[in-house]
């Protein structure tokens, strides 16, 4: 598989308002084959939503390279779709013009988007919902509408950041079973941000596990567990643990 994102050697200095630095990712070197589906693991304050946001042209690095399909990235680039936490869907617009509104941005004409928007729509089990608002749906819901709205665009990469941290137990399991059908199917390369040890395990085909800032990659490893994986068996189990002990005696090295 051809080599998709390559951050190398970078680090991100933010300055406050007062002047004061603060070094969020330290030398970080990592490097995405398309089709893989990495899950960046680490404590609050690990530079794991910065790093998205240094791959979606977001923010610049303040040193290193970070390369994105073999281009160096300066800029808001449109080969990758973001889905955050908080859905971030436009209250006035109903789902099926939520989920249109990335193809509305690069002037997909109206008929195609909407066509387009309902296949969405459709995939993400929406459809019963296509012309409600998002204040009708439940959070879950409006998660899958988000991630429709990703989708849309057709885009290489889909960013994840801590998508499904605001779901309740039940509805998280059923989304990551729903993404991980979804990824099995086209195999898009997938980069996933998260706190959860357990859901790294049952989602990546490759954990990075960052430490807490400034953020550095003290793991990188494959999850060679086949799909569909379960939490009771005895191989997640020690992976969970191994990953628990890690992140704990980082938390003592402190
Ligand atoms: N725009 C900003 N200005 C100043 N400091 C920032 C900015 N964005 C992030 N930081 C700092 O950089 C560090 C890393 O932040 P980041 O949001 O990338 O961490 P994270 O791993 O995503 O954490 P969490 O799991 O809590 O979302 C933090 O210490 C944060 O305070
Ligand atoms: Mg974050």
């Amino acid at each position: 598989m051809p080599e998709i994102i390559k951050l190398a050697g970078v680090s991100k200095v933010f300055v406050s308002e007062k002047g004061h630095e603060v070094l969020a990712v330290d030398n970080v070197n990592i490097t995405v084959n398309e089709s893989e589906f990495v899950c960046l693991l680490g404590p609050s304050g690990s530079g794991k939503s910065t790093i998205l946001r240094m791959l979606a042209g977001l923010t610049p690095a303040t040193t290193g390279k970070v390369e994105v399909l073999g281009q160096e990235v300066r800029a808001p680039r449109s080969e990758g779709s973001m889905v955050l936490q908080d859905y971030s869907l436009l209250p006035w617009r109903s789902v099926v013009e939520n989920v249109a509104f990335g193809l509305e941005l690069r002037r997909v004409p109206k008929e195609e988007r909407l066509r387009i928007a309902h296949e969405m729509v459709e995939m993400v089990g929406l459809a019963e919902f296509a012309h409600a608002s998002p204040y009708e749906l439940s959070g879950g819901m409006q998660q899958r509408a988000a991630i429709a709205r990703a989708l849309a665009t057709s885009p290489r990469i889909l960013y994840m950041d801590e998508p499904f941290g605001a779901l309740d137990a039940f509805t998280r399991r059923q989304m990551q079973q729903e993404l991980l059908s979804l990824w099995l199917k086209d195999k898009k390369t997938v980069v996933f941000v998260t706190h959860s040890v357990e859901e790294a395990v049952y989602l990546a085909t490759r954990i990075i596990v960052m430490s807490a800032r400034p953020g550095r990659v003290i793991a990188d490893f494959p999850v060679d567990i086949p799909y569909p994986r379960r939490s009771s068996d005895v191989a997640f189990g020690k992976m969970v643990d191994d990953l628990m002990h890690m992140l704990m005696e980082l938390a003592y090295e402190r």
